[in-house]
């Protein structure tokens, strides 16, 4: 039995990597989270507390995180700021949160030899163009398009030198688009959704061609937990499906499954610098860690995650107004953005 610390363990992905650790192992957690916007105390609470204790309190403050590293036995790094569109509006929380909050982790996982995981991103490494069949590898260099993956690639980094340099034990994941239970309205998926059980029309940024690979978020949680147990020390492991998908049909497919015609939805200004594709090849993981995705259906996975989101409003309807309403500003702006 280990005692694991997960930073950014209230949000999305790190809410359901600590219910799979309580799930698959007899390991206690303790979260360290800031709860900022896209988290709530909610996802934690019908968690046992003898098994998993939240901490509220930021990844940069060093005093705090050498405090709680001092007592686990590994260190679960998904704290971050984590969606591009804010980035593009506000870079300042990114770079605070992402790369000095992984600095910060990687100085107490210095201080106490501490194996650390970091969870991180395929952004880290651009785009691809529409239509080719390249894929990112471990070796792809990065080229990141956002502040968000710009920040990601810079943690990334970090770790690196950090693994090289003062030989810590740590691992990194680069991850394709994530879905599922108890993400933040503000990111594709749970924003159609949500609109369409609230009667808006969805919004399709652009032609909607851009192309996303998506991954269910059990998936990601069996993968981490594989590559804390199971990878080597220095190593980066891609984690993909192969199931790729233009953003247009993914909503045609949502519209669908709730019953609603499949032109039934706006186009709006596009995300400047907007990544055209993202595609992964995880042979690596699949081949050496013998992972697989289990959840391979993405339809069945889109079924489940619309009724997830239908049965919890009480989770996602206080934070939705306030999410459309900066959508708005921005969708609404004039494309020189004058
Ligand atoms: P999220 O925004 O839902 O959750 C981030 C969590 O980090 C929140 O609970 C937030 O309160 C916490 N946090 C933010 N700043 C903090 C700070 N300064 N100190 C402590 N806690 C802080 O994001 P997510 O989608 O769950 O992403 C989690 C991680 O997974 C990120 O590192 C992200 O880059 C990575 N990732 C996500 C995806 C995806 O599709 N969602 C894909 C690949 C990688
Ligand atoms: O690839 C991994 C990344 O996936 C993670 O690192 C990020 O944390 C995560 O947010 C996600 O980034 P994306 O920018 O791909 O995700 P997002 O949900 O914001 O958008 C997915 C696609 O849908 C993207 O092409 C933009 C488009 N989009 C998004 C929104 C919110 C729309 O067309 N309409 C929308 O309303």
């Amino acid at each position: 039995m280990k005692h694991l610390l997960v930073t950014g363990g209230a949000g999305f992905v790190g809410s359901n990597f600590v219910r799979h650790v309580l799930e698959t192992t007899f390991h206690r957690v303790t979260v360290l989270d800031k709860l900022t916007y896209a988290s709530s105390r909610l996802v934690l609470s019908d968690l046992p507390p003898e098994r998993c204790r939240l901490v509220v309190g930021d990844v940069t403050d060093a005093e705090l995180v050498h405090s709680l590293v001092a007592d686990v036995d590994a260190i679960v790094h998904f704290a971050a700021e984590s969606h591009n569109d804010n980035s593009l509006r506000e870079p300042g929380p990114f770079v605070q949160t992402n790369i000095l909050g992984t600095y910060t982790v990687l100085e107490a996982a210095r201080a106490y030899g501490t194996r650390l995981h970091h969870v991180s991103t395929d952004e880290v490494f651009g785009d691809l163009p529409l239509g080719s069949r390249t894929r990112f590898s471990e070796q792809s260099p990065f080229n990141p398009s956002s502040p968000y993956s710009g920040t990601k690639a810079g943690a990334d980094l970090l770790v690196r030198a950090w693994s090289r340099s003062f030989g810590i034990r740590a691992t990194t994941s680069n991850s394709c688009n994530i879905y599922g239970p108890f993400q933040h309205v503000e990111k594709f998926i749970p924003r159609q959704i949500t609109n369409i059980l609230r009667g808006a029309r969805p919004k399709i940024y652009g032609d909607g061609r851009n192309v996303r690979e998506w991954l269910h978020v059990d998936d990601h949680s069996r993968a981490v937990l594989t590559i804390l147990e199971r990878g080597r020390s220095g190593e980066t492991y891609l984690v993909g499906t192969g199931n790729e998908h233009e953003n247009i049909s993914v909503l045609r497919t949502i519209l669908r499954l709730m019953n609603r015609p499949e032109d039934d939805f706006d186009r709006v200004r596009d995300r400047p610098g907007h990544d055209a594709r993202y595609a992964i090849d995880a042979s690596k993981l699949r081949s050496t860690l013998q992972w697989t995705p289990r959840h391979d259906d993405f339809e069945a996975g889109l079924r489940s995650t619309i009724e997830w989101y239908r049965r919890n409003e009480p989770w996602w309807g206080p934070g939705k107004s306030a999410v459309e309403a900066a959508y708005g500003e921005r969708e609404d702006a004039p494309a020189d953005g004058s």
